[in-house]
């Protein structure tokens, strides 16, 4: 493991006012995103987009890499070349989703998943790392119901992500690891709380016991707020307060930054609260964004599969990127949102 190299990407990935665009949405996933505005998910439309995405000119500045799925990390964009040179022409480091999607875990509630993915991965990885990746995602999910998550569930899911990151070092990329409580259920935001912690504990006792380098990885983590369906709602300064809370006591000063997830909150929910806890300040980690949903849905919405939208959503992405990246420096209001 190259150590010192390794670092150099983390510290890349969470350069000061910059952070991660997740478009990184499965097959699957994506064609969700896409019956929402009623176009049709081909391997041609995907590229369309995800080439508007990345050629959206200025959102470099706010953004130092990109989550591709694997299908785009191999393809070519609109006007020649492929999708990694016209990131790497930019300044913006290409990243790969490794991870085979959750699914139901064995004598476990129905509601519980583990991750799959790590058959053969070694040589996946030597693949995407030839191919220009330097890190890489990896997403557990943790569910909150009435009989979840269970210990078991959280303890596999963290030793996947542990096994996942030690691979990754080995080939020279740096793990994203991904614990995600969802932010699903009516439960009130100290359950939200006593579960995060619960499974940071989890997750940085397997990357220790397996011996992953802290200052050569990410923390993706969900913030801590209340379940979509609970009737009170925590209010910002609550969120920002309690996800430094659990934060500072689960996760080492050695990682090098922390890039949310935006999980379902709302495109200015998830600027506020990053900004919020920038503001806090005297943190051991840099802050950072490492959104899919919340920098992506406006500018899907404006392009609506029409290719005379295309600049109107460009327009989108640049001031979603642009207010994300002024947020992970603690530079955000919501005067600023008028302007888009
Ligand atoms: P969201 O920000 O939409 O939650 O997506 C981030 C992501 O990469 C989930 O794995």
């Amino acid at each position: 493991m190259n150590f010192e190299a390794l670092n150099a990407i983390a510290k890349a990935m969470v350069a000061p006012g910059r952070g991660l665009l997740a478009a990184d949405e499965s097959t699957g996933t994506i064609k969700k995103r896409f019956d929402s505005i009623g176009t049709e998910n081909t391997e041609a439309n995907r590229q369309t987009y995800r080439d508007m995405l990345f050629t959206t000119e200025g959102f470099e500045k706010h953004t130092s890499g990109v989550i591709l799925f694997e299908e785009t990390l191999f393809q070519k964009s609109l006007t020649g070349p492929s999708f990694v040179e016209l990131l790497q022409s930019k300044g913006v480091i290409p990243g790969i989703k490794v991870d085979k999607g959750a699914q139901p875990l064995a004598n476990a509630h129905p509601d519980e998943t583990v991750t799959e993915g790590l058959d053969g991965l070694r040589g996946r990885l030597e693949k995407y790392h030839a191919a220009g990746a330097r890190f890489a995602k990896w997403r557990a999910v943790i569910n909150i119901t009435e009989d979840a998550p269970s210990d078991y569930a959280i303890h596999v899911n963290a030793h996947a992500l542990a096994r996942y990151a030690a691979l990754c070092q080995e080939a020279g990329i740096v793990p994203i690891v991904e614990p995600e409580v969802l932010m699903d259920g009516d439960h009130p935001i100290d359950v939200c709380e006593e579960i995060t912690d619960l499974v940071l504990d989890a997750v940085f006792a397997e990357l220790s016991a397996q011996d992953v380098a802290l200052e050569g990885m990410i923390l993706k983590p969900n913030m801590v707020v209340s379940g979509k369906k609970c009737p009170e709602q925590a209010g910002v300064a609550e969120v920002a307060e309690r996800t430094v809370k659990v934060l500072k006591r689960r996760v080492p000063a050695a990682v090098p930054g922390i890039a949310f997830l935006s999980g379902g909150q709302s495109d200015v929910d998830a600027t506020a609260h990053l900004d919020a806890m920038n503001k806090l300040g005297n943190l051991p980690w840099v802050l950072t964004f490492s959104y899919g949903r919340a920098l992506q849905a406006a500018a899907l919405k404006a392009w609506g599969g029409k290719p005379e939208n295309l600049d109107k959503a460009r327009a989108a992405h640049l001031h979603r990127a642009k207010m994300n990246g002024l947020a992970a420096r603690g530079q955000w209001n919501k005067g600023l949102e008028k302007g888009g």
